[in-house]
């Protein structure tokens, strides 16, 4: 089993971080949502937020992929289906899969330079709607998984990674409630794969040691929130930091007793 290490991109973060026992600034943790379209994700995350902003009282941070950065605007035209490569009668073909899947890698590395990594080393607890996992799920329908594991291969790894599952049919339900078009990859029978592909690289990551949480999604938001809770306040206790200096990561100290019951309403 290989201990998930920091990777080349992160070295410098590591480098730089204070020596522990300095309780000046501690890393912040880094934690990401994922799910098919209308599992919850975005849902989730914003719950979070409010949750360790307001009720744990610590630095936090929002974020989402693909980002609102160059390569990100250039991703949302072209999974809009309003960018693509023209044919001769004139349709817009969409672009190759596996240029998206770079675009994708792409962005990740930007959103990490200029966002993630330095608010995590500042102490900032990062909450990401969407990382690596989702580019493992959706794009390996129709490009090689290993292959884009390895493009997104100096992608620092998260503290926590949560997987929302919902039956493809009610998250397609919850789409139709707020959207007006079909994004590429939203249709149904594409996230019922992508819904397998997400189990199957889930246990995959698992083995290799990557903590990856897997939530019954198709329940209220206060419920689905509540569990998400729990898994969180387990990055910030002594048990959750004893693992987090394994993996190379600081010392947070929380004190749950006085944080009122641990409610998880936000
Ligand atoms: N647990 C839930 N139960 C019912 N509806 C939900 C739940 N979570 C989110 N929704 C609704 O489903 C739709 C999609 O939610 P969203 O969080 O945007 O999903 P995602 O980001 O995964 O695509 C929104 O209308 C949202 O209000
Ligand atoms: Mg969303």
């Amino acid at each position: 089993m290989r201990a998930p290490g920091p990777s080349i991109l992160s070295a410098r973060f590591f480098k730089e971080k204070r020596p522990e026992g300095d309780d000046l600034v501690v890393r912040g943790r880094f934690i990401v949502f994922e799910g098919i379209d209308g599992s919850g994700v975005t849902t989730q995350a914003h719950r979070l937020k409010e949750y360790v902003g307001k009720k744990l009282g610590l630095p936090v941070h929002l974020t989402k992929e693909p980002t609102d950065g160059p390569v990100g605007g250039l991703i949302r035209t072209i999974l809009a289906k309003r960018v693509g490569v023209p044919t001769r009668d004139g349709r817009l073909e969409s672009v190759d899969p596996r240029c998206l899947a770079l675009l994708f890698a792409a962005d990740r590395i930007d959103h990490l330079e200029v966002d993630i990594l330095p608010k995590l080393q500042n102490g900032v607890t990062i909450i990401c709607d969407r990382y690596y996992l989702s580019s493992f799920a959706y794009q390996s329908l129709s490009v090689d998984l290993k292959w884009i594991r390895e493009i997104n291969s100096k992608c620092i790894h998260p503290d926590l990674t949560i997987m929302l599952r919902v039956p493809p049919l009610v998250a397609e339900k919850r789409r139709l409630q707020d959207r007006w078009h079909v994004e590429l990859y939203e249709e149904t029978p594409k996230l019922e794969h992508v819904s397998a592909n997400y189990l199957s690289i889930i246990k995959e990551l698992q083995r290799e040691g990557h903590r990856v949480e897997i939530i019954d999604g198709n329940r209220p938001p206060n419920e689905v929130h509540k569990d998400v809770v729990r898994l969180v306040r387990s990055l910030f206790t002594t048990t959750g930091n004893k693992k987090a200096r394994a993996r190379g990561s600081p010392q947070l100290g929380i004190d749950f007793a006085s944080e009122g019951g641990g409610s998880a309403d936000a």
